[in-house]
């Protein structure tokens, strides 16, 4: 049975796909319990930062179950393949906290979109990266022409998609996609993890939003949420809301 398991240890989270029998490929379970495990996590105060692993296999993650999508009509394939894949991916993305992608082994795919997806991201030295969708005759569907090309150069990732060359590790870090190139990726994830763990929560928070807000990343949501917790803060709101309850008209302090 493929699927996506999550563990809580203390401040740390651990996102594992468990699939290796075939390569971790991405299973619609897979898709279904990783949207369940983010609400999960959407929830979760006492994690500082989640780690995205898999069970050891020649692959992180070998993309999408080809099998499970090649027998999907063409708009099932959009709605529930496509469409689906990039609201849970994005929901990934846009955790509050922190996330690390600790690649031991390829990540081809939607494998590739799964790490892009983190915030950062740890290579084993023999891990590559590649875009194969167009040699199975489809195209990057989870943010592959989208999310990584906001990470690495234009051409890089049009080598991958349209040459099919892949990105070793060593390059990957070089281009700054890989933030490290380490011998055991999730050991060197959990140390990163935890040196969170004496950081102020709501600041990380606050900050990655605003790189989100500069680079693209749900934009616009990101500005409201924002502002939203700025005026929530304020003597305004709590003076509105008590003179609604109490049916009283206003009087702001300003502040
Ligand atoms: N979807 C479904 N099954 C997959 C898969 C995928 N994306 N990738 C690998 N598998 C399965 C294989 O079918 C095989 O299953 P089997 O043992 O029942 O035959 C098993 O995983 C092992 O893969 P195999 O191809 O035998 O390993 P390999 O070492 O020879 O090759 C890869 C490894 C990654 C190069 C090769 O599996 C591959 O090209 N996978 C597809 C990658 C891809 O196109 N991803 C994008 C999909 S949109």
């Amino acid at each position: 049975m493929s699927g996506v398991d999550l563990s809580i240890d203390g401040a740390v989270a651990t996102l594992r796909l468990d699939n290796p029998d075939k390569l971790n490929a991405f299973t619609p379970d897979m898709l279904t319990q990783l949207d369940q495990h983010c609400a999960t996590l959407e929830r979760e105060r006492s994690v500082r930062c989640v780690i995205v692993a898999a069970q050891p296999a020649k692959a992180f993650c070998a993309g999408a179950d080809i099998i499970a999508w090649g027998a999907l009509s063409p708009f099932d394939f959009a709605r529930h393949w496509v469409r689906d894949g990039h609201r849970i991916f994005d929901r990934l993305a846009r955790l509050s906290h922190p996330t690390i992608a600790a690649i031991g082994a390829h990540a081809f795919g939607g494998g590739l979109e799964l790490a892009t997806a983190c915030d950062i991201r740890v290579m084993a030295p023999r891990a590559t990266l590649a875009l194969p969708e167009t040699q199975v005759g489809i195209v990057p569907g989870w943010s592959g022409t989208q999310r990584l090309t906001r990470l690495l150069p234009e051409p890089v990732v049009k080598e991958m998609a349209l040459f099919g060359r892949r990105l070793s590790a060593e390059r990957a870090c070089a281009l700054g996609f890989a933030a490290e190139v380490s011998d055991d990726p999730e050991a060197t994830a959990r140390a990163m993890a935890g040196k969170l763990a004496g950081t102020s929560p709501m600041a990380t928070e606050v900050a990655k939003y605003q790189i989100h807000a500069a680079v693209g990343e749900d934009r616009s949501a990101m500005i409201e949420a924002l502002g939203g917790a700025m005026i929530g803060a304020s003597a305004d709101k709590a003076e509105g809301v008590d003179a609604f309850a109490n049916k009283r008209t206003p009087e702001f302090p300003g502040r």
